[in-house]
């Protein structure tokens, strides 16, 4: 008895203790303090960009050495990882959502947010015009700001390959946007199915999801879709569920090219008992409202191949990688000598916009040696903070010794010492080094639906795969922990329970 007494205690105490840090850690994050002002006698730092390269910049930036402007079209910072799970409804998508004032309003001086949308750098004259695009506009909604360092992190956006009907007819996985209204475009597919009279060739139609590109956003689109079919769906459209497809239609001979092949294997494998069709070495070659184009690869006995199709199909998701944005085009035609990579921004070792004066650029806008992922946005995001200290001490010592030069007239013993004092300086500046930016590979990881998830880990200098529903946690958790707040860890741990209680939710707004 005693024994059961001491644990209810222990219990209790330790229920009071983390619900109280909690409550503190809340409270903390939501009462942000005052600010240094902008000081006109620092350099400011234009930061073009929201998301994971630009967002990592500002965590570990010391804004005591700075002024910062932060120009994005979004105010808010997106965990793309858990994009996938919005769109089928298991996250809310504010769950994934940071407002980019709920960090930059605790740094040291204050930080100013823009949200415009950045229509063209000058890299000569070094400034950058924005616009306000949004619904609501004030007197002011066009500008030219100068800056002296420029921090280039816009990303990317869908490649399309100029294919007839993507960008009219397709849903893009990018933004959280796009996810809400591939759920809604769903929804309203299966309503239209169970409308009566539906033909069963045209609920066929209605109910056949395709989803085009084999890559991580493709592969997680459709687990995710498969989860909301078994879990949900099934139970609240018996009579439709069976006629549900998802096809998942990627050009090269396998899915997840850049996954070890035993866990490619295992996801074409998962995806064959998740009755997931893969039609690999398939090209899509058009969209229409009602269809999809395929240029068939190899089937039974090879004799369809090269052949086109239409294939009936109700929602198309366009998942075929990255490129360019036009604002990227337009700064690299402006240094044509530098910027001879169609991919997007030449970067050199310490991330330098090639061809540009104080210009840095991060993230998928670049072309690198580096996949576009989260994980080398951050890094370089974080790298750039450190580099930008360095620099600030770097010019705090040019400043001092430009000061001592100029102190340097008077008497024999007053320059005697003014030499020392720069001698000094100058043996301090040697000090300052800028290391080039190193990349650390921390694995690659997928959800690929049913629970299951799969892993390349670097451990030891060997890889390791790992598949399956243990793999599943480690993936829930590493993302859970990833979330760059307490608020959107407490939000998406939420949303895991609030659909294994209660499911997800089917009302189409
Ligand atoms: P982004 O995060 O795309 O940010 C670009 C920012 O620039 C945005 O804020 C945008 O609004 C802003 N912007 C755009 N145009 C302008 C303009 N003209 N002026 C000013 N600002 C502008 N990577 C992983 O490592 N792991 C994963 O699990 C993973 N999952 C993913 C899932 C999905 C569905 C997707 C789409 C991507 C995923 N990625 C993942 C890739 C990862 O999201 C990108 O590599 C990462 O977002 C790149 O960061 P970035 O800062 O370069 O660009
Ligand atoms: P991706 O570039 O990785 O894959 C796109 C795929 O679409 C390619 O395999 C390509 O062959 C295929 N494709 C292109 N055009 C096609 C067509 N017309 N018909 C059929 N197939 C076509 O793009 P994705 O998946 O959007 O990923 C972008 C970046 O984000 C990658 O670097 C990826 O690693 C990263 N990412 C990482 C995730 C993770 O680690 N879990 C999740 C999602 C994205």
């Amino acid at each position: 008895r005693r024994f059961l007494q001491g644990l209810g205690r222990a219990t209790l105490v330790t229920l009071l203790v983390s619900g109280g840090t909690f409550y503190y850690l809340a409270r903390r994050d939501r009462s942000p303090g005052a600010q240094l002002p902008f000081d006109p006698t620092k350099k400011t730092i234009v930061v073009l960009g929201s998301g994971w390269g630009a967002t990592s910049l500002l965590k570990g930036l010391d804004t005591a050495d700075y002024n910062v402007i932060v120009v994005s079209p979004r105010n808010y910072f997106l965990f793309t990882p858990l994009l996938p799970s919005v769109a089928v409804g298991t996250l809310n998508p504010r769950s994934i959502l940071q407002p980019t004032r709920y960090l930059t309003r605790f740094k040291e001086r204050e930080v100013r947010v823009i949200e415009a949308e950045a229509k063209s750098v000058d890299p000569i004259k070094k400034t950058i015009t924005f616009a306000d695009d949004s619904e609501i506009q004030g007197l002011v909604s066009s500008t030219t700001i100068p800056y002296d360092y420029l921090v280039y992190a816009v990303g990317a956006e869908t490649q399309t390959f100029g294919i007839p009907g993507v960008k009219e007819h397709a849903l893009f996985m990018k933004e959280i946007h796009d996810a809400e209204r591939m759920q809604r475009r769903f929804l309203d597919c299966i309503e239209s199915a169970a409308f009566p009279g539906q033909t069963d060739e045209e609920k066929d139609r209605l109910l056949h999801i395709v989803v085009v590109g084999g890559g991580p956003t493709g592969v997680e689109l459709s687990g995710e879709v498969h989860d909301w079919l078994e879990e949900d769906l099934r139970s609240w459209y018996p009579e439709l569920a069976p006629r549900i497809r998802i096809t998942l239609v990627e050009a090269l001979p396998s899915v997840l090219p850049m996954f070890s092949k035993e866990l490619i294997q295992y996801t074409e494998s998962t995806f064959r008992e998740s009755k997931i069709d893969v039609l690999t070495g398939t090209m899509v070659k058009g969209v229409t409202e009602s269809s999809v184009r395929l240029k068939l690869g190899k089937e039974g006995d090879g004799k369809g191949e090269g052949r086109e199709v239409d294939v009936p199909c109700g929602v198309v998701v366009w998942a075929a990688g990255n490129t360019a944005r036009q604002i990227s085009k337009d700064l690299m035609a402006q240094l044509p000598d530098a910027q001879t990579n169609r991919r997007g921004i030449a970067i050199d070792d310490y991330l330098r916009l090639a061809g540009a004066r104080d210009a840095f650029a991060i993230g998928d806008c670049t072309a690198s040696s580096y996949a576009p992922t989260a994980q080398v946005a951050s890094q370089q995001g974080a790298y750039l903070a450190r580099l930008f200290k360095q620099l600030a001490k770097r010019d705090a010592i040019e400043a001092r010794i430009a000061a001592v030069q100029g102190e340097g007239e008077g008497g024999e013993s007053k320059v005697a010492a003014v030499d020392e004092e720069e001698k000094k300086l100058r043996k301090q500046l040697d000090r300052v080094k800028l290391k080039p930016f190193q990349y650390s590979h921390q694995g690659s990881l997928a959800y690929i639906g049913s629970d299951k998830a799969i892993a390349d880990l670097p451990i030891f200098g060997r890889n390791w795969a790992s598949g399956g529903v243990a793999t599943y946690l480690f993936w829930r958790s590493a993302y859970l922990s990833t979330l760059f707040s307490l608020r959107n860890r407490t939000l998406v741990a939420s949303d895991w329970l609030r659909v294994k209680l209660f499911g997800r939710d089917t009302s189409r707004e």
